[in-house]
């Protein structure tokens, strides 16, 4: 049995059923099928598709992506084919694998999350994710997330319209988490993820112009992983609700990391580009960690650290 099945990594706290805390972040993996040769589907305890929108989207001018030290920084725009060809497409190939599918929704009206979520409900996926978080929208995205009034009206608007499990997106940028958390726990929120990336601009010193087509893009990698954990920290004190941590993953060490700080699942993102096979390595990695440090299950690592600081 490969570690990524084995019982002793399965997550289960309300509505977070995963066979092991091991996802995919949206916009890395594609739409779970392209790079199935190299980072199998199977290999995670979910996968978050790309994000999608009501309507067909082109994105964002060229260039979409440059390195930065300790990361990326992507300014991709939400480049998809809009949620009725997902739904008609991209999730049938995907419903014969032992995994579960994460739809990634984003808007740039409030309304649009509602019409997507019922797009939605009746489809093969297993949850749906409110992206309130993208800094690659004109409109919406991310302002959403640092409203409370939004995100209460986008939440309750979807909880409404889909009996599928919620989880909401939250991007770094809030002032108050615990306050973007509440809206949307007393919304219907089933799950917490968090972070999206930072807003960042390069400049080429050469040209004197911005290297991305868009001027901004988002950070995203290793270099954000402390601000990260501070989130989750954070977040946990706001809400015993499910949290799935993410936000420079690039290592089981990550993983274990993100835990201890209150997250029970981890999503990896940009460490995908060098590392396909991550899943898989972090999910044996953990088993080891467990057999080290005396712990049956995943679930008991999760908080470890900040319960000793917090209860
Ligand atoms: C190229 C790229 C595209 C992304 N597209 C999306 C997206 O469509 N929806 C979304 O919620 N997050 C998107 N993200 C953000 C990631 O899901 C993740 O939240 C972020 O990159 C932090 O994790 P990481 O440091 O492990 O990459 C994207 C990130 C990258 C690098």
């Amino acid at each position: 049995m490969l570690a990524t099945d084995n019982p002793r990594l399965r997550v289960s706290r309300g509505k977070l059923q995963l066979k092991n805390p091991v996802l995919s972040a949206s916009g890395t993996f594609g739409y779970g099928t392209e790079l199935q040769d190299i980072a199998h589907p199977e290999h995670y305890g979910g996968i978050a598709l790309k994000g999608i929108t009501l309507k067909p989207r082109s994105g964002n001018p060229p260039p979409r992506l440059v390195e930065a030290v300790g990361g990326v920084i992507n300014s991709v725009g939400l480049q998809n084919d809009g949620v009725q060809d997902f739904v008609e497409k991209k999730v049938i190939p995907l419903q014969s694998y032992n995994t579960t599918i994460i739809a990634n929704i984003n808007g740039v009206q409030l309304e649009d999350y509602w019409m997507m979520a019922e797009k939605l409900e009746g489809s093969p996926i297993d949850y749906i994710e409110i992206n309130v978080s993208c800094p690659n929208l004109k409109e919406g995205g991310v302002e959403f997330g640092k409203s409370p009034k939004s995100i209460a009206a986008i939440v309750s608007g979807v909880r409404k319209r889909t009996t599928i499990p919620l989880m909401l997106k939250l991007t770094p940028q809030v002032t108050d988490i615990k306050e973007i958390i509440k809206a949307a726990e007393d919304n219907g929120l089933d799950i917490v993820t968090l972070i999206n990336t930072y807003p960042a601009i390069v400049i080429d010193i050469n040209t004197k112009k911005p290297v991305l087509g868009n001027i901004r893009g988002g950070f995203s990698g290793p270099a954000v992983k402390p601000m990260a954990i501070n989130l989750v920290w954070e977040a946990r004190k706001a809400t015993k609700l499910p949290i799935v941590g993410m936000g420079g993953v690039c290592s089981w060490q990550d993983a274990v990391e993100f835990m201890l700080a209150g997250a029970d699942a981890v999503a990896v993102g940009t460490w995908h580009f060098i590392n396909p096979g991550i899943a898989l390595e972090i999910a044996e990695g953990l088993m080891a960690y467990m057999d080290k440090n005396g712990f049956e299950s995943v679930s008991e690592i999760t908080g470890y650290t900040w319960r000793q600081y917090n209860e």
